[in-house]
């Protein structure tokens, strides 16, 4: 068997490592050459759109091929698109990876998933109207992120699907899914150009529990790699992106820099969490809730306004039904400032186990009663474990 510790070391995604487990016997230290490529995905660069190729990732490891394509154009784009180029903007403007096929569960597919889009042109599956039900983008000194809710269904996610993490780097290093490469425009080095967009190496996305979070990091900031850290594949975005998004509300903030996922403070004392092997079960008690950094600016809107341009493309479905309005809803105001405790904080999925379904979301919420009833669901269902209802409330 491979050492957890040298996977642990190089590595978030589980998957990848059940999948480098089962095609060998032999001990990870003795891991055929073959199963590297020969440049990680996290260290290729291209350009877009004049430098990208067909695919990031031409290789042949032990997970297979890259599944899609990163050269993405009118003729890719569509539901049938598997285009892996994904962007992060703004509000208005982002994809989150989710599977090809309905019903399919993130773990399963984690190599395989294609990019799904708030907007068209860029050769991409659209985000069907509707599926999304509220989102706060954030943008930060070293990093933005859109964080919120979605019916997850209508990107092939199978229901009550808890989900996990997408990264670049995996235990083979070539990625979750397999060359998946993301642009973005949001930097001060794009000087405010929107037509330019430059490639972000460090960036994470978890999937599940009808829930996202996606955060890219600076790639001209100095901790790109910390802030958008993939290890703690299991604790979800409660601890890797820690938010204040509101279902039914869509929000654009300006905030502080959050810790670094895994770094907390404790008696005056910086302490890093270590997150348990997989194989020592699920993860039942937490040592630390992660802070919430500070917000402020936050701008609502309304989502049909957002999302119009993904809904003339649907013309089968009615506008009207496009999501949950923020009408009324004055979440964080104009002012808000950090921890309120009067919000809802995403927890969308911890990575599963590489046989499925028995991950745990780690969710600090009120008033999601429902995601939190899933998710206890979940864990009675497959781990027999019943978490601590004070520590989730
Ligand atoms: C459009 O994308 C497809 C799929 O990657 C590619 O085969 C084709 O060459 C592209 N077309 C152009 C004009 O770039
Ligand atoms: C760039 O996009 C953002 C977000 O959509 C928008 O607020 C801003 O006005 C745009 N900038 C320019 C120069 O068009
Ligand atoms: C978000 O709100 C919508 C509309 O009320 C609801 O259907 C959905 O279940 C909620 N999502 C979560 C994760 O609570
Ligand atoms: C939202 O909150 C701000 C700041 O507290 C307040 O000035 C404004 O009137 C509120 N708007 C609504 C619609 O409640």
């Amino acid at each position: 068997m491979p050492s957890l510790a040298f996977f642990a070391a190089t590595a978030a995604s589980l998957l990848s490592v059940a999948a480098a487990q089962s095609t060998t016997a032999a001990p990870a230290a003795a891991a055929p050459a073959e199963s590297f490529p020969a440049t990680p995905l996290a260290s290729k660069h291209f350009a877009y759109p004049s430098g990208i190729p067909y695919q990031a990732d031409p290789d042949d490891g032990v997970r297979g091929r890259q599944s899609g394509y990163n050269l993405c154009n009118s003729t890719t784009e569509g539901q049938t698109s598997l285009c892996q180029t994904s962007f992060l903007n703004h509000l208005d403007d982002f994809c989150l990876w989710a599977p090809a096929t309905p019903d399919s569960l993130i773990a399963d597919t984690e190599g395989e998933e294609v990019a799904w889009c708030t907007k068209p042109g860029r050769g991409t599956r659209l985000i069907p109207p509707g599926a999304l039900t509220g989102v706060q983008f954030m943008r930060t000194p070293d990093y933005v992120q859109v964080v919120g809710f979605i019916d997850q269904t209508k990107i092939n996610i199978k229901d009550g699907d808890s989900g996990g993490e997408l990264d670049p780097h995996g235990a083979d290093l070539r990625g979750n899914p397999l060359g998946s490469l993301v642009y973005s425009n949001a930097f001060p080095s794009n000087n405010g150009n929107n037509d330019t967009f430059q490639q972000v190496i460090e960036w994470h996305n978890f999937m599940g529990g009808n829930q996202f979070c996606f955060k890219v990091c600076d790639p001209a900031g100095a901790n790109a790699a910390n802030f958008c850290q993939h290890i703690y594949d299991r604790i979800g975005c409660a601890y890797n992106a820690p938010n204040a998004a509101q279902n039914g509300t869509f929000e654009a903030c300006e905030g502080e820099n959050q810790d670094f996922p895994g770094v907390y403070t404790s008696n005056g004392a910086v302490v890093t969490y270590t997150q348990p092997a997989e194989s020592l079960g699920a993860i039942t008690t937490m040592p630390y809730t992660a802070r919430l950094p500070a917000s402020s600016n936050c701008v609502p809107f309304q989502s049909a306004d957002l999302y119009a341009a993904v809904a003339s493309v649907f013309p089968t479905t009615s506008s009207t039904s496009s999501g949950a309005s923020a009408t009324g809803t004055n979440s964080s105001g104009a002012k808000s400032s950090g921890a309120s405790g009067s919000k809802t904080a995403s927890g969308a999925g911890a990575s599963n186990t590489a046989n499925a379904g028995s991950s745990m979301m780690l969710g600090r919420t009120k008033g999601q009663q429902g995601a939190l009833g899933a998710v206890l669901g979940v864990m009675a269902g497959v781990s027999g474990v019943v978490f601590s209802i004070a520590f989730l409330a």
